[in-house]
């Protein structure tokens, strides 16, 4: 009995060590291969306080329909969801409006008609194996999580759009196939997407690659965690509530014991 009971504990024990050193190196990766670093930059929704840039979200929607959309489908994403991005109902309309989706009419036909707010944002594909063909048999993944889906975030995207460089010497690269210093293994699909001007802003933003990339990797973390800034609220004041209810039972407490206090200190 007292052996099984210490063998569970040293089984809890272990747990528990493992546990914690996941907690404490949330970002550890075991990955086998060389890890590539990326430069971290000073994201607006970063830290406890940290909210969506809304100038830079909507910057980054325009690279996006008009870089990106080409080749990646954001299809997590509803035009009507772009209202918190700060634009109003009818802008949204006319967004969505831009693009056609198929449905069917009232007869059983297939129809194509403009995309209503409530619509997913329409991708650039049908399908897949479309999207693979199209792209010299290399797969452009929908963009809608991919902010969560790759470590290192919004740095990596970052890094990933402006790391083309020409290849060293040493290093052949296939047709149909591109260097980039940010990719794993270097040899990406992809061919360079943001050039300098590559989008007229309408703010009046210089369009360097490196504000455009921040701009649509500020857009692609919002679609990828379009609830980052209520969680901030709430996880905020929860805390400032549990703050308030410590002090108060402090004292409650401090209440409750002080007649048994005083009795023991005259006992004593
Ligand atoms: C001409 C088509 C094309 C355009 C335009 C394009 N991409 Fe891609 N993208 C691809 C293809 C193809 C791949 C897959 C590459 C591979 O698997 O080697 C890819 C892959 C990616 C990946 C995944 C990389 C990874 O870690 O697997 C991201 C992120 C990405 N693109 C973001 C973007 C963004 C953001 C834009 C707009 C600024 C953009 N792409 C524009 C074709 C394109």
């Amino acid at each position: 009995m007292f052996f099984q009971n210490n063998i569970n504990r040293n089984k809890y024990f272990f747990q528990n060590i493992i546990f914690l050193f996941f907690f404490l190196f949330p970002n550890i990766s075991f990955a086998a291969g060389d890890t590539i670093s990326y430069p971290k930059k000073d994201w607006s929704f970063s830290g406890i306080m940290g909210t969506y840039d809304r100038a830079s979200q909507q910057r980054g929607l325009q690279v996006y329909q008009e870089v990106c959309s080409g080749c990646h489908g954001l299809r997590l994403v509803a035009y009507r969801n772009l209202k918190a991005l700060g634009y109003n109902d009818e802008e949204v309309k006319a967004f969505a409006a831009e693009n056609s989706v198929q449905d069917i009419n009232e007869d059983g036909e297939t129809i194509e008609r403009p995309a209503r707010s409530s619509d997913k944002f329409v991708s650039p594909y049908p399908n897949d194996l479309a999207a693979r063909a199209g792209n010299g048999g290399a797969y452009p993944p929908d963009l809608s999580l991919i902010v969560k889906s790759r470590s290192g975030g919004a740095d990596y995207l970052h890094a990933l759009l402006t790391g083309y460089k020409d290849a060293p010497s040493n290093k052949n690269v296939p047709d149909g196939m591109y260097f980039n210093s940010y990719y794993q293994g270097n040899l990406i699909g992809m061919p360079q997407p943001l050039y300098e001007d590559g989008v007229t802003y309408a703010d009046g933003t210089k369009a360097t690659p490196a504000q455009m990339a921040k701009d649509v990797a500020t857009f692609l973390a919002w679609a990828s965690e379009p609830e980052l800034e209520d969680r901030k609220r709430i996880g905020i004041s929860v805390i400032c509530f549990l703050l308030v209810l410590t002090i108060l039972s402090y004292f409650a407490m401090r209440q409750i014991w002080a007649p048994i206090k005083s009795r023991e200190k005259k006992t004593s």
